[in-house]
């Protein structure tokens, strides 16, 4: 490695830190509270699955740290991987390609939200931040921290009360859950749960806070753990011809989702 090389790797390094820094101190138990509200709401755009997918695609690229190809491609590239694995699974196909859609939120039509509002590992918070969250360090500067309501392992939540009852920090997963949900889409539910913790690590690698999971959550991990291969893997190289894959993505979208959805 050489050292201009080196100096680009730690440039990148401090800004990830950076990014995590300003993440833990803002994502409190209020913020997630108010932004749920205020985006639950589901009042700003209308438009399909496929239009999202062809928005995400127009804008995200240069803002989005995750990702140095076009948005689409690594939507269809984990979409296709799962299809080739799991041929029957088509929920899991579609489920691929719409689990980052909630980056919409980087848009100034959806309040152009600040990269530590979207992107990012996520969390959950009313309760004691694990230690096996990326850069736990940072939650010092968290209000909630020092919060006795929400510092304990249990916080404001008990024992097995399910992922369902447990607020995340707000970003793209929880986002594009809501719209799913709202908007009464039929994927199952560990289609559900993989687009609302896909981002969630000290669940899926960590396999912390599991004193606050249910018989169902547990089942649906281990679809989440599948996908998170796909998710990660498909960052690579695969070009993949969108026109050639779309009718089949239509036909999934229609099977599953209402032809205009509320964001
Ligand atoms: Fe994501
Ligand atoms: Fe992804």
């Amino acid at each position: 490695m050489s050292s201009r090389d080196y100096n680009v790797e730690s440039d990148r390094q401090k800004g990830v830190e950076e990014f995590y820094r300003t993440q833990h101190i803002n994502q409190t138990y209020n913020f997630v509270k108010r932004m749920r509200e205020d985006y639950g709401k589901l009042n700003r755009v209308e438009m399909s699955i496929w239009d999202c997918c062809e928005l995400l695609n127009e804008f995200v690229d240069e803002s989005d740290p995750d990702l140095d190809e076009p948005q689409i491609e690594h939507l269809l590239q984990t979409a296709e991987a799962i299809r080739k694995d799991y041929p029957n699974e088509d929920w899991l196909h579609l489920t691929g390609l719409i689990h980052d859609l909630g980056k919409v939120l980087l848009h100034p039509d959806f309040g152009e939200l600040p990269q530590w509002a979207v992107v990012g590992d996520t969390f959950p918070v009313g309760c004691a931040f694990d230690e096996s969250v990326v850069h736990h360090k940072y939650f010092q500067e968290n209000p909630d921290y020092n919060n006795p309501s929400y510092n304990t392992k249990f916080g404001v939540y008990s024992e097995g009360c399910g992922l369902n009852n447990v607020m995340m920090s707000f970003g793209h997963d929880d986002y594009m859950y809501l719209v799913a949900k709202e908007n009464k889409t039929t994927l199952p539910s560990a289609g559900l749960f993989i687009i609302r913790y896909h981002s969630f690590y000290a669940l899926h690698r960590a396999d912390a806070y599991k004193h606050l999971m249910s018989e169902e959550d547990i089942e649906n991990l281990k679809w989440l753990k599948i996908f998170n291969k796909y998710d990660l893997y498909s960052k690579s190289k695969v070009r993949i011809d969108v026109e050639k894959v779309k009718p089949y993505y239509l036909s999934l979208i229609e099977k599953y989702f209402p032809e205009k959805l509320r964001w």
